[in-house]
């Protein structure tokens, strides 16, 4: 195994996690994030994100000095070999990228490369950008490089074992030296040769936008079927269970529930809506998708909101889940947020219980909700249950305890967790999606 100094401008749910796996795996590896505060913190072992297994491997490696962390730029890229940008490139108020951190590192990067470096693109950035990326970097440095696209294909909440066990590793560049050293990056994870897919920048920039919004399509498709599927008496879990019995379909991404969330999918759509948009291309199944999927949440609020004939000020309501998907402290882009914001309209009352997203949670509902430690606790004087995420914690809770304690013995899931039938045996009424 050749060993690579390794450079990662950004600590945040794609850097940290990258940089943890890639000292683990044997690099030596310096973080870089402007938050100096965020990175002592992260020394001491308080990780700003929650990913499982993560804590451990940033603490072991820290320990035998594979992962450092600095907020000196010339000191992560002193001697490095490779530098991943993993910045944010959050949407900006019309859909498109805001470029404005990764043109920021690429600048910094330029200043303070001292070797030849292979600077990859790790954060989703619009096709195109590693040609602009290598424009530039050539105007400001004299210092051989060469630009490499490598998107990330993590999921938050198995985002280390996604590392550790790729399903592909994409790699876009024209340069054999960087393509040289892109593998000896990857060898210690020894993947077999078919799951690497070599090709050119923008077809590896496409390949990340064009992957996320396919599988946001998948989403949105089932959500709407799942609205006709209540209309008509027809099951959606078992619909959705009978395509992807279909192997060209596949069961994956076919779950109805009350829409996607997270830092990618929403974002990554309307970058590539907006690209295509400037190249004269209308995307208009994404663009679909993306409307299909505000519906699928404002429909979840609705079903609530009708069920007391919008009558609902006062009136106290549990919520298990906040977090956009299980086993994440993340918020972003959460269906959850649209929801309780809803409810919040009509002057309803939330208690709210979340295994990690609490503290996040604060950070947007401030004092508007009230937290509870347990999903137990959430139902005191409470009139209905609403499930927002499917943290599996609450896959088998005490129904008799629900059944006591909530005033209108009625649960609102907006996962389909639970079945009717079970709801029933316990005198709970059942409202959920796609089916009745
Ligand atoms: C996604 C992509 O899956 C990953 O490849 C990419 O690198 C980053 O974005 P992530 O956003 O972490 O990963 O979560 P994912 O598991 O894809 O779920 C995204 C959203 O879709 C969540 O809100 C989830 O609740 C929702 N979802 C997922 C459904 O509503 N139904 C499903 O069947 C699957």
């Amino acid at each position: 195994m050749k060993m690579k100094n390794v450079a990662i401008i950004g600590t945040g749910y794609v850097g940290l996690t990258i940089g943890a796996c890639l000292s683990d795996i044997g690099h030596k590896v310096f973080c870089y994030d402007t938050n100096s505060i965020k990175l002592e913190d992260i020394k001491k072992g308080n990780l700003p994100i929650y990913e499982k297994g993560l804590d451990e491997i940033v603490q072991k490696n820290i320990l035998n000095k594979n992962l450092n962390f600095t907020n000196s730029i010339s000191v992560a890229l002193n001697n490095a070999d490779i530098c991943f940008i993993a910045v944010g490139t959050p949407s900006n108020a019309d859909g498109t990228v805001d470029e404005t951190a990764v043109n920021e590192a690429i600048v910094e990067i330029a200043k303070n490369i001292t070797k030849y470096t292979v600077i990859v693109n790790k954060s989703t950035v619009p096709i195109g950008s590693a040609q602009k990326t290598e424009k530039l970097i050539k105007r400001l440095t004299k210092v051989p490089f060469d630009v490499v696209s490598n998107p990330e294909f993590l999921r938050q909440g198995s985002a280390v074992y996604d590392f550790l066990n790729p399903e592909r590793v994409v790699i876009g560049t024209s340069s054999s030296n960087a393509l040289k050293n892109m593998m000896e990056l990857y060898e210690p994870l020894n993947l077999a040769k078919e799951k690497f897919l070599i090709t050119d920048e923008k077809t590896s920039e496409m390949i990340k936008y064009a992957s996320n919004a396919f599988l946001a399509v998948k989403i949105s498709y089932i959500n709407e079927i799942a609205s006709l599927a209540e209309k008509i008496g027809a099951n959606i879990d078992l619909v959705s269970k009978g395509m992807g019995m279909d192997d060209r379909i596949g069961s994956k991404f076919l779950k109805a529930g009350i829409g996607f969330g997270g830092s990618c999918f929403p974002k990554d759509m309307k970058a590539i809506v907006n690209i295509a948009k400037n190249n004269d291309v209308e995307l208009k199944i994404i663009s679909s998708a993306l409307s299909a999927n505000a519906i699928a949440k404002e429909n979840f609020a609705q079903k609530i909101l009708s069920f007391y004939n919008f009558n609902v000020r006062g009136k106290i309501f549990a919520v298990w889940g906040l977090s956009f998907k299980p086993e994440t402290n993340d918020l972003r882009e959460a269906p959850s947020i649209d929801i309780i914001e809803k409810l919040f309209e009509y002057g309803a009352i939330i208690k709210a219980y979340d295994p990690k997203a609490v503290q996040e949670a604060k950070k947007i509902f401030l004092d508007k909700i009230s937290y509870s430690n347990s999903k137990e606790e959430t139902l005191e004087n409470a009139s209905a249950l609403i499930i927002l995420t499917e943290w599996e914690e609450f896959k088998s809770p005490d129904f008799n305890l629900i059944q006591e304690k909530l005033k209108d013995k009625i649960v609102f899931d907006g996962r389909n967790i639970f079945e009717k039938e079970k709801l029933k045996s316990y005198n709970l009424d059942y409202i959920c999606v796609g089916k009745n």
